[in-house]
């Protein structure tokens, strides 16, 4: 069938009690729009979906903006109904819209597709679901012989009615040459005063349309957002969903309940996650590697055999087989580690290469840097890399050893087999296979007395 998509988001949300519209809080990392608006592509790949946008629009359109949509503004909030009318003049008579709420996030590409599949020609599909607790929803009204006569929604529904368990999800297929003919013909006399779409069921069933009912793969994806508590739900939902995916592929998770991904997670066999660990953006972890407790990952490659040990959090870094990081190591955007370097506690390192082998144990800041490989930086070495105005690099060479307390002022170039004595301050090149040191000669006052505490 020739499908046109329409994704509904133009409500504020007024329940979330936020300044920023509903469609964009995220869940899982993402907002809740994308959600639909990837699960729209999934079913039809070449068709770029309508969005209805409203409620801090430029927000949503800014935000959203590397989304391939069209956007069509409802400047007042009047309803779904008025909504979509909004969309329909972007849409041709012989085409059937299907009708997705930004708002129902998680709606699957599987489910939609046999609901496609399944809704016949010339005739309105609806996707219900039997929830436990209905409340606030809007119920699926049914006749003697099971057909659907009416949607009414929960505020404007008598006690028998609500206690039906079956529900709207908000989303439809809907052919658009009757769309155009009955969406105009709307009424607003109703507990919101708002222009229903669903009150297009009871127009629908005037005219002997046929009315097609579906049902999701799983009750989780027609789950709506109207407030925190629903939000903070099917986030938890979401995660044990994934976690599980990922303990089927063979993915040690010490607790799937403690355990977010809030992005693309790959990885290889056996690799063993610690609890409370929160994977976002792009996540790629070899084979046989460790993630320990509270680690925080953000665009990572990781390859075989690493350790991330507890607390560390690290963003935009690749880290070489063998390596291993932490407890406590901060790892930030440009952080290059080669194989089997060893980046110790309160460490912090950023846009820095790191050679094979090098060792970088404690209380380190390393900032735009090359290190070579072997090398031994000691405890509490800084890379003064920032006069106040530019950042400049700092150099280190194979098999240097930084003593500790040292501070580098970029640029400068430390050669390879130097020696930095502990506790210097390097503001010229080092060179190569020397022991260089600046600091005051030691010291000893014989006879020195400690001061003594004066008499009152
Ligand atoms: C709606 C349905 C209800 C269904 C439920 C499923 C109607 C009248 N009711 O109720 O039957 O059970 O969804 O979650 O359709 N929107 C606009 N413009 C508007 C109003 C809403 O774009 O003027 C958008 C919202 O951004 C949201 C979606 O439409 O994404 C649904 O609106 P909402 O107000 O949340 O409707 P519900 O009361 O949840
Ligand atoms: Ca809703």
């Amino acid at each position: 069938m020739n499908l046109s998509t329409v994704i509904l988001a133009a409500g504020k949300g007024k329940r979330m009690y936020s300044e920023t519209p509903k469609v964009l809080h995220p869940l899982a990392g993402k907002t809740l729009l994308e959600h639909v608006v990837n699960s729209s592509y999934a079913v039809n790949p070449h068709h770029q979906p309508i969005v209805v946008y409203g409620h801090e629009g430029e927000k949503v359109k800014k935000t959203l903006a590397h989304l391939n949509v069209a956007w069509v503004e409802q400047s007042q909030q009047l309803g779904t109904g008025h909504a979509l009318l909004q969309a329909l003049t972007h849409i041709p008579d012989d085409h059937n819209v299907l009708v997705l709420y930004g708002d129902v996030p998680l709606i699957s590409a599987e489910t939609l597709k046999s609901f496609i599949d399944t809704t016949p020609k010339n005739s309105i599909g609806i996707l219900t679901a039997t929830f436990p607790d209905p409340s606030g929803l809007g119920r699926i009204i049914r006749n003697k012989e099971g057909q659907i006569t009416q949607i009414i929604e929960d505020k404007d529904s008598t006690d028998a009615q609500r206690r039906i368990q079956e529900i709207n999800s908000g989303i439809y297929i809907l052919p658009a040459n009757l769309l155009k003919k009955w969406l105009p013909q709307l009424q607003n006399q109703n507990a919101q005063k708002e222009y229903y779409l669903t009150d297009i069921i009871a127009m629908a069933v005037s005219e002997n349309i046929a009315i097609h009912s579906s049902q999701p793969g799983a009750y989780e994806e027609v789950l709506g957002i109207n407030d925190r508590v629903q939000l903070a739900k099917l986030e938890r939902q979401y995660q044990l969903r994934q976690a599980e995916k990922l303990l089927r592929q063979g993915v040690t998770l010490h607790d799937p309940a403690r355990f977010d991904l809030r992005g693309e997670l790959s990885v290889g066999s056996d690799v063993i996650i610690d609890i409370n660990v929160i994977i976002e953006g792009k996540v790629q972890i070899g084979n046989h590697c460790l993630i320990g407790p509270n680690c925080v990952l953000r665009n990572v490659i990781i390859g075989d055999h690493v350790e991330i040990k507890a607390n560390s959090v690290i963003d935009g870094a690749e880290i070489a087989e063998g390596c291993s990081v932490g407890p406590f190591a901060r790892l930030r955007p440009g952080t290059v580690l080669s194989p089997r370097s060893h980046i110790g506690n309160f460490v912090e390192i950023k846009n820095s290469e790191i050679g094979t082998g090098t060792k970088v144990n404690h209380l380190t800041y390393l900032g735009d840097s090359d290190v070579g490989k072997n090398v031994n930086v000691g405890a509490g070495t800084i890379t003064c890399n920032y006069d106040g105005i530019n950042k400049h690099r700092t150099t280190i060479g194979d098999d240097a050893f930084i003593g500790s307390n040292s501070q580098l002022v970029a640029p400068v170039t430390i050669g390879a087999g130097a020696t930095i004595g502990a506790g210097s301050t390097i503001t010229r090149d080092a060179p190569a296979h020397q022991l260089t040191l600046s600091r005051g000669q030691q010291r000893s006052i014989e006879n020195w007395q400690r001061p003594k505490k004066k008499e009152s």
